[in-house]
């Protein structure tokens, strides 16, 4: 069976899935819509397909069997609504969304239709994270010690305001608190602090490190965050962000557990204590998500991350927000998506 597959979305993060999916024998890349149609041009020109400037004159005209959506926290629901009436699976980057409204129109979608649906949380893939599951499984976990630092500001537009990206820890910090979610189980409380500790605005020659920005104007996000969880569990853990460094990414864990503490490096994994050893990723391993999918369309069955975990895991800094807004008060992530009736 081939597999065709539509792109929506085709700005910085769809270009590794494009060449990944272009990699598979099996898959055939039948159109590109992007609002803004020289992207869907070029890609269709490199990739093969056809352009759109719209999710829906792809999805009626093309038909694929699924859809890869590549855009920004804030441009989500109706895409994935479009997707569910037509009874196409997709694929979502991370977040799944900016806010809950917007996922909770998705999920909704999502649940009548009963569509595979896979989120792009790729670091559970990795066979460092794997081993480090299969480690951590029956073991009383204390401490959970997640930290996301990255040089600078991406580059697209929406980064720096608030109400667009929510910001490092809903953009980007999410990919370790579903990690958590994924090895150590539920939160049930977060507590967040936010700071904006560097000066964003515009000055003459200020450097730019490795591709990323150094300035914006405006720019309504915190570039540090610490929280605080609880989990289900009774493990306590924390998750530190910031975009203040100016020179390497640095993201991970360290997993205090009866026995064992286990580090995360990116998607290597490293232990002692009771036991020593490491594994690294693997080769490619952030196509592992996106083959994942594919894999579950062809063979019929569900995707290891569906979209309710990406609800899930976005419920967690949301409340992160939320409890920070609110001066430190702890917010139950899990109300958060039961006060939308989810
Ligand atoms: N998994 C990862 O490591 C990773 C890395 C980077 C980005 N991402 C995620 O991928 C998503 C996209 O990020 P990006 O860096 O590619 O952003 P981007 O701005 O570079 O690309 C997004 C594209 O979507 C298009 N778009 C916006 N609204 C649209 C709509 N309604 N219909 C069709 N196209 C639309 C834009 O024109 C743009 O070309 C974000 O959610 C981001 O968090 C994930």
């Amino acid at each position: 069976m081939t597999l065709r597959i539509g792109f929506v979305g085709v700005g910085g993060i769809s270009r590794r899935h494009l060449g990944n999916a272009a990699a598979r024998q099996d898959v055939e890349i039948v159109g590109h819509a992007d609002i803004r149609p020289e992207r869907a041009r070029a890609a269709a020109d490199k990739y093969g397909g056809n352009a759109y400037d719209h999710c829906t004159r792809l999805l009626d005209t093309e038909k694929p069997d699924a859809v890869v959506i590549c855009t920004p926290p804030d441009a989500h629901g109706d895409i994935e609504e479009a997707c569910a009436e037509r009874g196409v699976p997709f694929f979502v980057e991370k977040p799944v969304a900016v806010n809950l409204d917007l996922a909770a129109r998705a999920k909704r979608a999502v649940d009548r239709s009963g569509l595979v649906t896979q989120v792009g949380y790729m670091y559970r893939f990795s066979h460092g994270v794997q081993k480090a599951r299969e480690l951590l499984a029956g073991r009383r976990i204390a401490m959970v010690q997640q930290h996301f630092y990255m040089p600078g500001l991406p580059p697209p537009e929406w980064w720096p305001y608030l109400e667009r990206s929510g910001g490092q820890l809903t953009e980007q910090a999410t990919h370790m608190l579903d990690l958590g979610r994924f090895l150590c189980g539920d939160v049930v409380a977060v507590t967040g602090t936010q700071a904006r500790v560097r000066d964003w605005r515009p000055r003459p020659d200020t450097p730019e490190p490795g591709g990323l920005r150094w300035t914006a104007d405006p720019f309504t996000i915190p570039d540090t965050t610490a929280l605080t969880l609880q989990y289900a569990s009774g493990a306590l853990g924390t998750l530190s962000c910031s975009m203040v460094p100016g020179t390497a990414w640095d993201n991970g864990f360290r997993i205090v557990a009866e026995g064992l503490i286990v580090t995360i490096d990116g998607g290597n994994v490293s232990w002692r204590g009771q036991e020593e050893g490491s594994v690294s990723a693997g080769e490619n391993w952030q196509s592992y998500v996106l083959y994942d999918f594919f894999d579950a369309v062809i063979e019929g069955r569900p995707a290891r991350v569906p979209y309710d975990e990406g609800v899930r895991s976005l419920a967690i800094s949301l409340a992160g927000h939320a409890s920070a807004a609110q001066g430190g008060t702890p917010v139950d992530p899990r109300d958060l998506i039961r006060d939308l009736g989810l």
